[in-house]
């Protein structure tokens, strides 16, 4: 992945939290968020190959200030080590001790932004987290002109559904058997984008 395609800036969403593109940096912040939030947790070497090395994935991390983080260090201990001095001082968040409480990750398919996945620690939901994270996507998704976006989600994941359908997502589609782990089925849900006139 290129700079130039990591440029998007920074926003404040509506929950004080800041959702910002992920770099190399976020790397261990990203695996501990896989882990705690997912049944299956993905190894390292392979978000690493997502996050640093990918050229049509993008992450973005959603970040708040240390001083509101005492929950997700109770929900994770790999989360404290994140408020060390030693990780990153690029960012200015990271000076003043904002560590990450949540992430979401998309692949660029030609004119699809496809959601790969999207977590957030639970000490932190219902904060409207995952909805600034899905703002900053699907804006992402506009300025590139992409016409679609898409996921998978569980057909039992109460929480993402009412999520993805409240920004606009419809239910377009069913992958029998699709999850492995418990052989549930994924439902396939869009958002179509409208297409911009060129020039
Ligand atoms: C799904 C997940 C990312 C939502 O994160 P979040 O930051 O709590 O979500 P938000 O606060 O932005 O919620 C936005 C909306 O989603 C819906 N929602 C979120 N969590 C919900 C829950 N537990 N029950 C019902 N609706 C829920 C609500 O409509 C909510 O709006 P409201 O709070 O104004 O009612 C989080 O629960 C999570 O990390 N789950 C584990 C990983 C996972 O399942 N990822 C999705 C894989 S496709």
């Amino acid at each position: 992945m290129t700079s130039g395609q990591r440029a998007t800036p920074p926003a404040e969403s509506a929950a004080s939290c800041r959702v910002r593109s992920a770099t190399a940096d976020d790397l261990d912040a990203v695996v501990a968020l896989h882990a705690r939030c997912f049944p299956s947790p993905l190894p390292e070497a392979y978000l690493r190959r997502e996050l640093v090395e990918n050229p049509l994935t993008q992450y973005w991390v959603a970040e708040t200030m240390a001083s509101t983080t005492n929950e997700a260090s109770e929900e994770s201990p790999v989360e404290v080590s994140l408020l060390a001095p030693a990780r990153s001082t690029t960012r200015s968040a990271d000076e003043h001790g904002a560590t990450v409480i949540g992430y979401l990750s998309t692949w660029w398919l030609v004119d699809e932004a496809h959601i790969s996945a999207i977590a957030v620690y639970p000490a932190h939901r219902r904060r409207g987290t995952a909805r600034a994270l899905v703002a900053a996507l699907i804006a992402e998704a506009r300025r590139r002109n992409m016409v679609l976006v898409t996921l998978e989600v569980r057909e039992g994941n109460t929480a993402a559904l009412r999520l993805y359908r409240g920004l606009g997502l419809s239910l377009v589609g069913r992958r029998a058997g699709y999850y492995q782990d418990t052989g549930e089925d994924a439902l396939i849900l869009t958002l179509q984008l409208p297409v911009l006139a060129s020039g």
